[in-house]
């Protein structure tokens, strides 16, 4: 495991948006594994600037993202296909029909499972995967639990990830109360992992991952198995190393 240490949130995003312009250089056709939230945008910013400047070309690239809220249309504008959109996709030469998300208006949560599964196998699995990391230890959408969720699977989510979620939405009662998630197999798949992290609510469950006991209960606790890993973190997160 490579652990980079940032001094904010700034300096992290410039170094992740690094390591995934490597790989877009290096392999154009590349599978990028993407994740939404607060902690890639600046990594997204970053990426769109290096584009506008010449620098980088996402026209064969393709992408696979983590998760999305079941029952959200794609035109929502707290959808995860929405999030990326307006955060990456617009602004770069990516292919739409090259990037894939889970469907949220598919009522069928096996068959959706299922199908995303096979999404992400046809494109011949993920080259270089960013993770975001919840202040439960949560990646992807995959909740602290007693056993590790294998591929794509629908989930619960937990009271602490729909009050970390509340601030996008009007109130509470409007955050959805379940999402499709690649399981920690269709994480653990990903030839890389890049893992970004900033502040201080991230520094235990960071330590924890990193540090601590490999356990279903801090999902993040299974990168230690995967050989590939990138951790790039702010002092804040790192507080307690
Ligand atoms: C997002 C995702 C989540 C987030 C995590 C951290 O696609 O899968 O695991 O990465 O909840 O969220 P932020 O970055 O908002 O702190």
């Amino acid at each position: 495991m490579k652990l980079y240490k940032a001094k904010n949130y700034q300096e992290m995003s410039r170094k992740a948006a690094h390591v995934i312009a490597a790989q877009v250089i290096l392999k154009p056709d590349c599978v990028l594994g993407l994740a939404t939230g607060s902690s890639p945008v600046g990594t997204y910013q970053q990426l769109i600037q290096w584009y506008k400047d010449g620098d980088l070309d996402f026209s064969k690239v393709k992408t696979a993202n983590l998760d999305e809220y079941k029952g959200l249309t794609k035109e929502n504008d707290q959808s995860y296909y929405y999030f990326m959109y307006q955060n990456l996709f617009k602004d770069i030469n990516i292919d739409m029909a090259n990037t894939n998300i889970p469907d949220g208006t598919n009522p069928d949560s096996q068959a959706e499972a299922a199908r995303y599964d096979q999404v992400i196998e046809r494109l011949g699995g993920v080259d270089l995967q960013l993770l975001g990391l919840g202040r439960n230890g949560h990646i992807g959408f995959n909740e602290p639990g007693e056993a590790f969720a294998k591929g794509t699977h629908c989930i619960d989510l937990q009271p602490s990830t729909i009050d970390a979620n509340k601030r996008f939405f009007p109130s509470i009662d409007d955050v959805p109360k379940q999402a499709y998630t690649m399981g920690i197999r269709t994480i653990m798949s990903a030839r890389r992992i890049l893992l970004i992290a900033s502040g201080e609510d991230k520094a235990k469950a960071l330590y924890d991952s990193l540090h601590g006991p490999i356990t279903p209960h801090v999902p993040g606790s299974i990168l230690q198995l995967h050989s590939d890993v990138t951790v790039v973190a702010d002092e804040a997160a790192l507080s307690l190393f």
